[in-house]
C-alpha cells in the first residue's frame, strides 16, 4: 500500500503528519510502522521544517500498537519522517474487534465494519444530535444488533416511528411486540398503568396537588390498600371521608383534581396494569408507541416502566418472586422530555436510578435526544458511550463537553462537519479513542407529500358575486 503521509513531529502519543493523499480525512485510521492512530484534527500549517508554506497537516492520536493480537499503548514516541499508510479492512476490523461484536455501520470512508463491544451496554449510551441528523436510524440499527445477540430491548417511542424502522432491519426471527398508549389500534396491545400501585407522590407528578391534598390522598390510598382498585374508586372515597380527619373542602378539591386526571388518563389507568416483567424476553423488542399520548401521560408511562424494570431486576438478583428474568436495554427517545435538568417528575428520578444503579442489575439505558443541553447532567455523565451526530448548537456542545469524560475538544469541534447518517462513537463500547462511522441505511418507503401543496379555494360565481 502506498504512503499517504509522513510524520513531521511526534510527542508522546500525538503526531503531526504531512498529508500527501486526499484519502486522509478526519477520523481516518492510519498505520504508522507497527502502531495505529486516528486523525483527530486537520489544519493548514506554515512551517520552515516542511520547506513550503501552508501544507495540510493531520493531527493524529496514536492509540496503540498491535502485540500478540492485542492493542498495547506505545511507550515511546513514533520516529519522525516515518511513512504513514492507511489501515486496511482486515487491520481495522482486527483493531475494533472484541470478544463479541455489534456494528451499526462502516468505519467512515472504508468497507470495514465499525465494530463495537456490546458487553458494555449496561454502562449506558447516549445518542445526541440535532434534529434530522439520523438518531432514530442509528438507534434502530443498534437495537437490531443488540437483539440479534438475544438481548431484550424495550423502546419508548415518542413519535411512533420504530415499528416501521425495525420491521425493515431486524432478523425475521426477532419478535417486535408493540404496545400503544391511549390509542387502541387493531392487532396491538395497549399499555396500562395499575392505579393501585401508585403512591400519593406519583399522583402529585401527574396533577398538581398541594401538601394537604397529597396527604389526604395518602390516607385514602391507605384505606384502599390491599385490593385492586380504579381511579373511580378513589374518587368515590373522596365522598366518604371522615371530616374530622380530612377537611370537607380538601376532599372536594381533591375529587375535582382526580376527576380531571381521569379525563387525561382515560384508557391508561386500570386495575391490573400491563405485565412489564413479561415484556422482557430474549430476541424480543418491545415498542411502547406513545405518539398519541400527551406529555403528562408519556411521563407517567416512562416512570412506571422504568420503576418496574429496575425493581424487577433487583427482585431477580435477590431471588425473589416476579423478577425480571433477563438483562435488558431500555431505549428512551426524546429523552429531554423525561429527564430534563429542570423537570421534577418521578420519570426523571426513575431514569436517574437506572443510570446510577442499572449496571449492577444488568439494566442498560440508551437516551436519545436532539436537545443534549436540556438533559440532566447526572444522567448524561453516567452514559459511558456517546454516539454523536451533527450538532451545531454551542450550548449543546458545551453540555456534552462537561458531561462526558470520553470526548475531547477536538471531537466537539468536528461535530459540525458530520453529514446525515454519520456519527462519532466514543467511550466504553469502542476500543479506540473515537470512531467515525457511516451508519447503515434503512430502506423505509416515505409517504410522498410535497411541502408546498396548498389548495386554492375555488371561487364560485353566483349572480355576479364571487364566493370562495
Ligand atoms: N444512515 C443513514 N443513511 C442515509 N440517510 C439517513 C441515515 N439516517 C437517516 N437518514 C435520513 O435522514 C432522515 C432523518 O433521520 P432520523 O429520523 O433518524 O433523524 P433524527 O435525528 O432521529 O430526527 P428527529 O430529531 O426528527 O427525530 C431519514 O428520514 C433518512 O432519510
Ligand atoms: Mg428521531
Amino acid at each position: 500500500m502506498s504512503s499517504v503521509g509522513m510524520v513531521i513531529s511526534s510527542e508522546g502519543s500525538e503526531i503531526d503528519v504531512l498529508v500527501k493523499s486526499e484519502q486522509v480525512e478526519l477520523g481516518t485510521i492510519l498505520k504508522i510502522s507497527d502502531s495505529y492512530g486516528i486523525v483527530a484534527y486537520m489544519l493548514y500549517k506554515e512551517d520552515e521544517k516542511i520547506g513550503s508554506k501552508q501544507k495540510l497537516i493531520a493531527r493524529v492520536q496514536i492509540f496503540g500498537k498491535v502485540s500478540d493480537g492485542n492493542l498495547a499503548r506505545i511507550k515511546r514516541p513514533i520516529e519522525p519522517y516515518t511513512e504513514v499508510l492507511l489501515a486496511n479492512k482486515e487491520e481495522l476490523e482486527g483493531i475494533l474487534s472484541s470478544e463479541s461484536n455489534i456494528s451499526m455501520g462502516r468505519v467512515y470512508g472504508t468497507e470495514a465494519r465499525a465494530f463495537l463491544n456490546p458487553a458494555e451496554y449496561d454502562r449506558h449510551l447516549a445518542i445526541l444530535a440535532s434534529t434530522g441528523a439520523g438518531k432514530s436510524y442509528a438507534a434502530a440499527n443498534l437495537i437490531k444488533e443488540f437483539s440479534s445477540l438475544g438481548l431484550p430491548v424495550i423502546v419508548v417511542d415518542t413519535h411512533g416511528e420504530y415499528p416501521k424502522l425495525l420491521s425493515k432491519c431486524v432478523e425475521k426471527s426477532t419478535i417486535i411486540d408493540i404496545h400503544t398508549v391511549k390509542h387502541p389500534k387493531q392487532g396491538y396491545k395497549e399499555l396500562k398503568i395499575p392505579v393501585s400501585e401508585l403512591s400519593a407522590e406519583d399522583f402529585s407528578h401527574f396533577i398538581y396537588l398541594n401538601e394537604t391534598q397529597k396527604s389526604a390522598l395518602g390516607l385514602i390510598l391507605d384505606r384502599l390498600s390491599g385490593r385492586e382498585f380504579l381511579l373511580q374508586d378513589i374518587i368515590g372515597e373522596c365522598d366518604n371521608v371522615d371530616n374530622d380527619v380530612i377537611h370537607e373542602e380538601t376532599a372536594k378539591a381533591l375529587k375535582r383534581r382526580l376527576m380531571g386526571l381521569d379525563r387525561i388518563f382515560k384508557n391508561v389507568f386500570d386495575k391490573l396494569g400491563t405485565d412489564i416483567v413479561g415484556m422482557v424476553k430474549p430476541y424480543q423488542i418491545t415498542v411502547i408507541d406513545a405518539s398519541y399520548a400527551s406529555q403528562g401521560v408519556r411521563q407517567a408511562v416512562v416512570s412506571y416502566i422504568s420503576k418496574e424494570l429496575l425493581q424487577g431486576r433487583i427482585r431477580k438478583e435477590n431471588q425473589m418472586e416476579n423478577g425480571v428474568e433477563f438483562p435488558l436495554l431500555l431505549v428512551v427517545e426524546e429523552a429531554h422530555n423525561y429527564c430534563s435538568a429542570k423537570l421534577s417528575h418521578s420519570c426523571k428520578y426513575q431514569l436517574q436510578r437506572i443510570a446510577s444503579e442499572g449496571r449492577k442489575f444488568g439494566l442498560g439505558l440508551c437516551v436519545i435526544s436532539q436537545k443534549p443541553s436540556k438533559i440532566d447532567e447526572e444522567i448524561l455523565s453516567q452514559c459511558n458511550t456517546g454516539i454523536y451526530m451533527h450538532i451545531t448548537n454551542p450550548n449543546d456542545k458545551d453540555h456534552i463537553r462537561k458531561s462526558f469524560e470520553s470526548i475531547n475538544d477536538e471531537i466537539i469541534k468536528d461535530l459540525d462537519s458530520l453529514d446525515v447518517g454519520e456519527c462519532i462513537v466514543a467511550g466504553a463500547m469502542n476500543r479506540i479513542p473515537f470512531l467515525v462511522c457511516d451508519v447503515d441505511r434503512i430502506e423505509v418507503e416515505k409517504e410522498k407529500h410535497k411541502k408546498f401543496d396548498f389548495k386554492v379555494a375555488q371561487k364560485v360565481e353566483v349572480a355576479g358575486f364571487g364566493y370562495a
